[in-house]
């Protein structure tokens, strides 16, 4: 049997890089899932909610729009994120509104409506996308490294809270993975993606920085009963690259 077998998932930036991946593997491993992002079409899942993760209206219904849809909901993965990259003093207004917003705020209620509902269903598991940036500070990044601090946080307190329910809650802390939003970031710099995610690769022990698929098996283990015996957890994924 699939280790997911009859199991419901909603997954978050459902059209992004490591969010493919994560809902592939999740429905490869015989889950039903539903996926949420900005554009629909965009979304490769067994159902697709569109939607703005900032628009707390929006975010208040999903989980309760997941479950109708899926018919309950076992697995919750928040994995959308949104990095701007500065100090402090370059950072702007809509930089730190947004970063909260996404980063913070759409876990936070999305973890908020989740939990009663795995909980009346016996447990369930929630994993946060978090990165080694917010275990550790990370240059010239310093509203996208609180942001993911206050993730972990939120995932170390909610993990302890709710085991008694039967609800495990982890956290993937990556370092560099190759998805849009570390190219992207190159080419915001000026700087050609290809070129630079090679010059990355040799920065990294293992020899490469991470594909999608790393992080998406890391997330399918805390999410198994594998990991049955995990809660609050930060789990480091950064092929033996330390943040500096
Ligand atoms: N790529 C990395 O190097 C890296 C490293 C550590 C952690 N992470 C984290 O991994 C997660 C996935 O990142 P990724 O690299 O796949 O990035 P990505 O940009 O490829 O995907 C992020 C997805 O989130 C969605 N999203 C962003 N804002 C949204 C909003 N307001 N409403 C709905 N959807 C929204 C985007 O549309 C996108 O599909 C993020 O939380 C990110 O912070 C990434």
């Amino acid at each position: 049997m699939s280790k997911f077998e009859g199991k419901r998932a909603l997954v978050t930036g459902a059209a992004g890089g490591i969010g493919r991946a994560i809902v592939a593997s999740l429905k490869d491993n015989g889950a039903v899932v539903a996926g949420c992002d900005r554009v629909g079409s965009d979304i490769v899942a067994d159902m697709a909610f569109e939607g703005d993760l900032t628009e707390a209206g929006f975010v208040e219904q999903l989980v309760q729009n997941a479950r109708e849809a899926l018919g309950g909901l076992d697995i919750l993965v928040n994995n959308a994120g949104l990095m701007r990259r500065g100090t402090i003093t370059e950072a702007t207004d809509d930089d730190l509104r947004m970063s909260l917003a996404v980063n913070v705020e759409a876990p936070f209620r999305l973890c908020r409506s989740a939990i009663p509902v795995m909980a009346a269903a016996g447990g369930g598991a929630i994993v946060n996308i978090a990165s080694c940036w917010g275990k550790y500070p990370g240059p010239d990044h310093a509203v996208y490294c609180m942001t993911k601090a206050a993730l972990a946080s939120l995932t170390q307190c909610t993990g302890r809270d709710h085991a008694h329910q039967g609800i495990r809650i982890n956290a993937v802390c990556p370092n560099e993975v190759d998805t849009p939003m570390l190219r992207t970031g190159f080419e915001t710099r000026g700087l050609d993606p290809a070129s630079a995610v090679r010059d990355l690769d040799r920065s990294v022990p293992l020899g490469r920085i991470a594909q999608p698929e790393d992080i998406a098996d890391v997330v399918c283990f805390l999410a198994s009963s594998a990991a049955r015996y995990m809660c609050g957890a930060l789990v480091e994924v950064n092929g033996g690259k330390p943040v500096y």
